[in-house]
């Protein structure tokens, strides 16, 4: 569909550049800083390439002030037009003269504004004795401004059939999922899809532009490097050492994530991940493989950022935006969030993603460090740099600014000498004492493009001729917002870390990851106050009693940490006298970081001897996010090494249906479970405990499951997915060793609650977990047990 969409594009692209016509451009907010800054020139630029090439130009710059005052900030923004340097300053005179005479102001304020535009250019191009090509309008105006405008231009600045229309339009495109499809389906019934071209500017810069076309014309070395065997990590880094002030009232509904991340970092991020096409100047197969790439990305956890905000942003905040002396934002200003692919390229190599204002450096890179697994046998004074194996191996895009200050791609020439075309890359000539990642400048192969361009004159001449892999297409967006909207939910209360600003910030921000999450490296200062709340450190693991069973409790952390040595301790003293450990595991949130514990903290666990068991399933696919299957397989079965053979996932999907009685499925795990543990014993059974006392999948009142002789069952749960298989309490019961892990405050009251009640399976099936000759542990974090 898409291609078929995108390949009418391209030809109605192809027809329309050939034939040569007259082409007006509209820019909306002709005066505002954008314009200033860049659109003019870029319009300007354009107009130097393709002016002579056929067509002819107008341009109209729009916006709301009143024609006369209107005209006269516009010729202020045209002032500073300028041409390249290979241009004599008196004909760049000429050239501009020429351009001022094709421009215009004109106010665009109400639908007889648009009328009138329309019939201005229709006869216009009839005078001229012109035949009109098409219509670019962009849209340099705040996203509120966009549906009015869209209509104006849908019901009356439409070019005459067979001319095309072009629609600019800059981020920011939606605040999160839902805001962006409602932005998107309120511009998809004003424009086609192959009208609209959204802007990412980075999209626009030499050195990003450059990441397809090097990694193309490279493929013959690149196909064998660019994948998990040889890629150690990846960096994608924007740092800047402006900050928020004067834009506080966007940046404090957006943040660095929305700003940024969002956008520009994560292009950056498919560009690199991406399969690369065969051809990859058809826009419509670089435009599917980013959404495959997109579709390959692991979801984000709250753990796979950090957060931080320079500490004079709440302050000019309460400035802006007249806030209360009391106010403090929560919005972050720099944030590093840990990415990973799950597909066979690039499983288990780290995208480092940072970005942030008020910081020491104006820099922008893409980083690809190789693994280095060479050990160099002669001393270091005599490794050369381009044949050294030891010296590190790095391709990096350097996007602008930082020590080089300009585009730059640099190969390590460890690695291999790149192709970059000659007409429009030069070697970089070296700069004695400059270091760039660890090595000198002369350590690198170094390019250069021959002739710099800024972002916006390179997509306004993409716009002119229709390459429409440069900008973002609805799915590619939306994609985007599906992949960072739920962090930015579970961000949204999360309390940034402050920092200073500038050279200041020290080692503040750095961070590391490990697992899958990131943290800061240095501690945050916590000034010791008078009667401040307990610290983890003040507080040691617990021993006590619940129900008549030991308890231990502790902080989070150390509980987990606890949990994970105990199954641990036990896991080997099972293989030492049976020569197995059959484990049954519970889903849902707290074990996952017990999951992610064992996965990363426990290197002598026999896991080859484990068998793997689930305590219940939702009947959901074992595909689906919710199934508990995919949390053990997420956070502990694709970290670990369990034969397949020891794996056991419930059946709950049965002839392509969920849970049907007639499958049999709860029968057939517990023919499994008699046939393979002995005594269908369990060596550990892993429970939680509900705020309403269910434990497993066994809800109060359940008809099945909380006695009678069966050992799987099927149940309802008051949530959703209702449908359940479980573990039944006999089977449970007839543990070796049982743990009912408990975390969290909302566990507080139905903590007290069965402190205190008999054996009431009924009412809270917990109650009925009693090990008939095996062991029962309670492991409770202290808000759970204390509050
Ligand atoms: C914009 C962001 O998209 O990019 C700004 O909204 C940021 O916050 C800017 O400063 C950076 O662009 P450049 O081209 O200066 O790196």
């Amino acid at each position: 569909m898409l291609m078929v969409a995108m390949c009418l594009a391209l030809l109605g692209c192809l027809q329309a550049q050939e034939s040569k016509g007259h082409v007006s451009i509209i820019l909306l907010g002709a005066t505002g800083d954008l314009a200033k800054k860049y659109l003019w020139q870029g319009l300007f630029q354009l107009y130097l390439d393709e002016a002579g090439k056929g067509h002819s130009f107008s341009f109209h710059g729009a916006a709301l002030t009143a024609p006369q005052q209107g005209q006269k900030l516009m010729d202020k923004a045209l002032e500073s037009l300028a041409c390249s340097k290979d241009v004599t300053p008196s004909h760049c005179d000429e050239l501009k003269g020429q351009f001022l005479q094709l421009s215009q102001y004109r106010q665009l304020k109400t639908a007889e504004d648009y009328e009138t535009l329309n019939r201005d250019i229709e006869t216009q191009v009839q005078r001229d004795g012109l035949w009109e090509a098409g219509r670019i309008f962009y849209f340099s105006v705040p996203p509120f401004a966009y549906a009015d405008i869209a209509r104006n231009i849908n019901s009356s600045c439409r070019p005459r059939p067979g001319a095309w229309l072009r629609v600019v339009l800059e981020k920011p495109f939606g605040h999160d999922h839902l805001s962006a499809q409602q932005l998107a389906s309120e511009l998809g019934s004003f424009f086609q899809e192959e009208e609209m071209y959204r802007v990412d500017h980075y999209l626009g810069k030499q050195a990003v532009a450059q990441i397809l076309p090097f990694r193309d014309q490279n493929r013959k070395v690149l196909d064998g490097l660019w994948n998990r065997h040889h890629v150690e990590r990846v960096e994608i880094i924007m740092k800047e050492t402006v900050d928020a002030e004067g834009r506080a009232s966007f940046y404090e509904e957006y943040g660095v994530i929305r700003d940024t991340l969002q956008n520009h970092l994560t292009e950056i991020l498919t560009l690199v991940a991406m399969e690369l096409p065969h051809n990859i100047s058809s826009s419509a197969a670089v435009l599917q493989h980013k959404l495959q790439a997109f579709q390959a990305l692991r979801g984000l956890q709250k753990s796979s950022a950090i957060l931080g905000q320079y500490q004079a942003y709440s302050g000019q905040v309460r400035q802006e935006l007249q806030k209360p002396d009391s106010f403090q934002s929560l919005t972050p200003t720099f944030a590093g969030v840990l990415v990973h692919i799950d597909n066979l390229r690039w499983e288990g190599v780290p995208f480092i993603l940072v970005s942030g204002k008020a910081l020491d450096e104006r820099v922008g890179y893409v980083r690809i460090l190789f693994k280095n697994r060479a050990y160099c046998a002669q001393s270091e004074r005599h490794w050369a740099s381009e044949q050294s194996r030891c010296l590190p191996q790095q391709i990096v895009f350097y996007i602008g600014h930082g020590e080089l200050g300009h585009p730059t791609v640099l190969v390590s020439q460890n690695l291999f000498k790149p192709y970059l075309p000659t007409q429009s890359w030069e070697e970089v000539p070296d700069q004695p004492g400059l270091r760039l990642f660890g090595r000198p400048l002369s350590d690198y192969y170094a390019y250069r493009p021959v002739r710099e361009q800024d972002a916006y004159s390179t997509l306004l001449s993409h716009i002119f001729h229709c390459r429409k892999e440069s900008f973002i297409t609805t799915e590619n967006l939306l994609a985007s917002w599906v992949f960072w909207t739920p962090l930015l939910d579970s961000l949204a209360l999360e309390v940034p870390r402050l920092y200073p600003g500038g050279a200041e910030n020290g080692h503040l921000l750095d961070f590391e990851f490990s697992g899958g999450q990131l943290s800061f490296s240095q501690p945050e200062v916590l000034m010791p106050e008078l009667g401040s709340v307990p610290k983890p450190s003040d507080f040691q693991v617990l021993r006590a009693q619940y129900r008549e069973s030991p308890l231990i409790t502790a902080w989070p952390e150390e509980l987990i940490s606890k949990l994970a040595s105990d199954i641990e301790a036990t896991a080997e003293q099972s293989v030492r006298r049976f020569g197995t450990f059959h484990l049954a595991l519970s889903g849902g949130s707290s074990p996952i970081a017990l999951f992610q514990q064992l996965a990363t903290g426990h290197y002598s666990f026999p896991w080859a001897h484990t068998h793997l068991w689930l305590v219940d399933e939702r009947c959901v696919p074992l595909s689906d996010p919710e199934s508990n299957f995919q949390g053990l397989q997420a956070h502990l079965l694709q970290h670990v090494r369990v034969p397949y053979y020891n794996i056991h996932p419930m059946p709950v999907h049965l002839h392509q249906r969920l849970c049907a009685e007639e499958d049999q499925g709860a029968q057939t795990y517990a023919s499994d479970i008699s046939a393979l543990v002995a005594n269908s014993s369990f060596d550990l059974v892993l429970l939680g405990m509900g705020t309403d006392g269910h434990t497993a999948s066994l809800f109060p009142q359940s008809p099945t499951g909380l006695d009678g002789d069966q050992l799987v069952v099927l149940t309802e749960s008051p949530l959703r997915p209702h449908q359940r298989m479980s573990l039944s309490l006999p089977l449970i019961n007839r543990a070796k060793k049982v743990a009912v892990l408990v975390m969290g405050r909302t566990k507080r009251e139905i903590t007290m609650l069965v402190s205190r009640v008999g054996h009431e399976p009924k009412k809270w099936p917990i109650s009925g977990v009693l090990p008939l000759s095996g062991q029962l542990v309670w492991y409770m974090d202290y808000e759970a047990f204390l509050g």
